[in-house]
């Protein structure tokens, strides 16, 4: 009979502290601001400059009242290391993380380790799919609408072949044209691609699609499939659409490496509005781009940290689904340029 109470109370006992170990701690609201930052890559020049953005933002509004810490990690294009990043973070006394997934179908131990120990995470440029943003309600994101940029970029080109014979050079009525794709799988490769050419068609424009390269959003990557696919097709080429600025900045690489003249190169389009895409717009080597508003989503970020964190402010917060914050893409010109740079 003893022996039975001793065991009951033993087990008890047991049951007692595994509920405790379960229970994840809830946080209080604090005055200090801890964000922990992974992203996927540190050569991506975007993310680069969005990131300075974001630690700009706190430089220029720290206060008394509000300690911030930012640390920023790179994954280095692993999701392992970027989950155990995420672990390293939170043990380090992060309150909220900012993480830029590696493979954006891939979130679900970060949401586990985060959730363990109650800390939100903000979700940014690299988009989680809905079902496992709703795995939890502190996870959010904070980025663009990829259908957006590319309906803009096909816009552009619109403008640029419409107002110019030059454009369709072997004048046979229709546009030749290349595309440079981003990283299968990212939201904003395809949609963009499709986008973009479902406008320019839209437009009464009627295309041939030559070829196209695959090149990572990498500068070099590009200058690569750029040089083959000019090898193939040399001065055939009349438009090119690459998915961002630093993959087309690598196909004007190409021509300038081939040493094209002026008058040979096609229309050549990006997206971001890069310091180094607005720089070849100034130098009339690139035709335009959409810019993908770093210095919104840097803020957005870290507004939503803040008010996360500090438990005030949530309600001014504008979501959609009450998760998403979506920042709109511009259309660049060389009219509005200077309102782009230097931001
Ligand atoms: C940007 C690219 C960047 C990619 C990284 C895109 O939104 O346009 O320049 O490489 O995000 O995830
Ligand atoms: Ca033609």
């Amino acid at each position: 009979m003893r022996k039975r109470i001793v065991q009951a109370i033993g087990m008890v006992f047991c049951m007692c502290i595994l509920l405790c170990a379960c229970q994840s701690q809830e946080r209080t609201a604090s005055d200090k601001i801890y964000i922990g930052v992974t992203y996927y890559d540190q050569s991506d020049t975007f993310l680069n400059e969005l990131l300075d953005c974001f630690k700009k933002y706190f430089a220029e509004s720290e206060n008394e009242e509000m300690k911030v810490t930012v640390t920023v990690r790179d994954a280095a294009g692993s999701q392992r290391t970027q989950n155990e990043q995420v672990k390293e973070l939170i043990d380090a006394g992060c309150n909220v993380l900012c993480v830029n997934l590696v493979d954006r179908t891939a979130p679900s131990e970060i949401i586990d380790l985060a959730r363990g120990e109650d800390v939100p995470v903000i979700f940014f440029n690299r988009e989680p799919v809905a079902e496992d943003l709703m795995q939890w309600d502190k996870c959010y994101y904070v980025g663009a609408k990829a259908e957006e940029s590319g309906v803009m970029q096909g816009e552009l080109a619109a403008d640029a072949i419409l107002g110019n014979e030059q454009a369709d050079r072997n004048g046979d009525g229709k546009i030749q044209y290349v595309v440079l794709e981003g990283e299968p799988g990212h939201q904003d490769a395809i949609i963009r691609t499709e986008n973009a050419v479902a406008t320019l068609e839209s437009k009464g424009i009627t295309l041939e699609k030559l070829s196209y390269g695959i090149a990572n959003w990498n500068r070099a990557q590009a200058q690569n499939r750029m040089t083959q696919m000019l090898g193939e097709h040399k001065d055939q080429i009349e438009l090119v659409l690459a998915n961002n600025d630093d993959m087309v900045l690598g196909a004007i690489d190409a021509y300038d490496a081939l040493k094209y003249m002026d008058s040979e190169r096609p229309l050549l389009f990006g997206i971001d509005g890069t310091d180094m895409g607005l720089k070849a717009m100034e130098d009339l080597k690139l035709s335009g781009t959409v810019y993908n508003d770093k210095e919104g989503q840097a803020a957005a970020m870290a507004e939503l940290a803040v008010a996360i964190v500090s438990e005030s402010g949530m309600e001014e917060i504008e979501f959609e689904n009450d998760k998403y914050i979506y920042l709109p893409y511009s259309k660049v010109s060389l009219e509005n340029i200077d309102d782009f740079q230097g931001r």
